[in-house]
């Protein structure tokens, strides 16, 4: 009997995987988020975050690599108390629990285009009673429901490389931040990008638009020390000035 319930769970993962290939690419991001959230067990055993980690020890587990991932971006955005913090593709939204814990900012705004995720993270803020200070909404990172200026912080913690695209994003997330924000990114890129790979289906599937797969240098032309970075082209063409990270 048990094995019969096995195969038949077995069956229903497969049948949920196929419906992530074979989504259109506008819905195959949703869909791979959606499966995960099927699965018992994401990738930490104590906690939800979906991020691949910081690593400044090699006997660290995946869940304090991704917390401390998630502090060393709350340390790059300089997030205090008072600030208004958009954090965009949040995932289970564990990141903003802790920084609403150590940061103490007056509100972070979540927005994520999973709506199992997002319906897990509002339960979480109603069971530990912080809806006041996190507030958890369906959306999607290139059409931003905000009115100009209305962020002190924009957060994008391992999510941006699945924005369609990413530029368009930079360009929303500049429009809600208020003069003088800060954008903060942890970021998939290519360590190298070979001619063939833009026009490769594999490597740019719709889980990663075509148009995100540049290297750092794209990304990051212009760095100046500590941070500081000017007119790249994703960031330029956004229609950006400098930003500090
Ligand atoms: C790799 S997970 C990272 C989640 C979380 N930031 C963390 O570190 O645990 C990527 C997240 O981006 C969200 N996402 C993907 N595409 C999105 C889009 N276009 N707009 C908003 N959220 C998106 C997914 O639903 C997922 O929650």
């Amino acid at each position: 009997m048990d094995e019969v319930l096995v195969a038949g769970a077995d069956v229903l993962e497969i049948g949920r995987a196929i419906r992530v290939v074979a989504a259109p690419p506008a819905k195959r991001v949703q869909r791979l988020y959606e499966l995960l959230y099927h699965q018992s067990n994401l990738m930490g055993d104590e906690t939800s975050y979906v991020n691949m980690g910081y690593w400044p020890r090699e006997s660290m587990t995946i869940d304090e690599a991704s917390q401390a991932l998630a502090d060393l971006v709350a340390d790059a955005g300089e997030f205090g108390p008072g600030d208004r913090i958009l954090d965009v593709g949040f995932g289970y939204g564990d990141q903003d629990f802790r920084w609403l814990e150590t940061c103490k900012p007056e509100k972070i705004v979540g927005v994520n285009v999973t709506p199992g995720q997002v319906r897990a993270a509002r339960e979480r803020a109603r069971a530990e009673s912080t809806t006041r200070h996190l507030e958890f909404r369906e959306g999607v990172a290139t059409a931003l429901p905000f009115p100009d200026e209305t962020f002190d912080k924009v957060v994008a913690l391992e999510s941006a490389f699945h924005f369609s695209t990413r530029d368009q994003f930079f360009a929303q997330a500049f429009r809600v931040l208020r003069p003088g924000g800060l954008l903060v990114t942890a970021d998939v890129i290519p360590f190298e990008v070979e001619e063939k790979d833009s026009a490769d289906p594999e490597k740019t599937s719709g889980i990663v638009p075509k148009a995100n797969w540049y290297t750092r240098d794209v990304y990051a032309s212009g760095r100046r020390p500590r941070g500081t970075w000017s007119y790249s082209a994703p960031f330029s063409a956004a229609g950006c000035g400098t930003v500090t990270s």
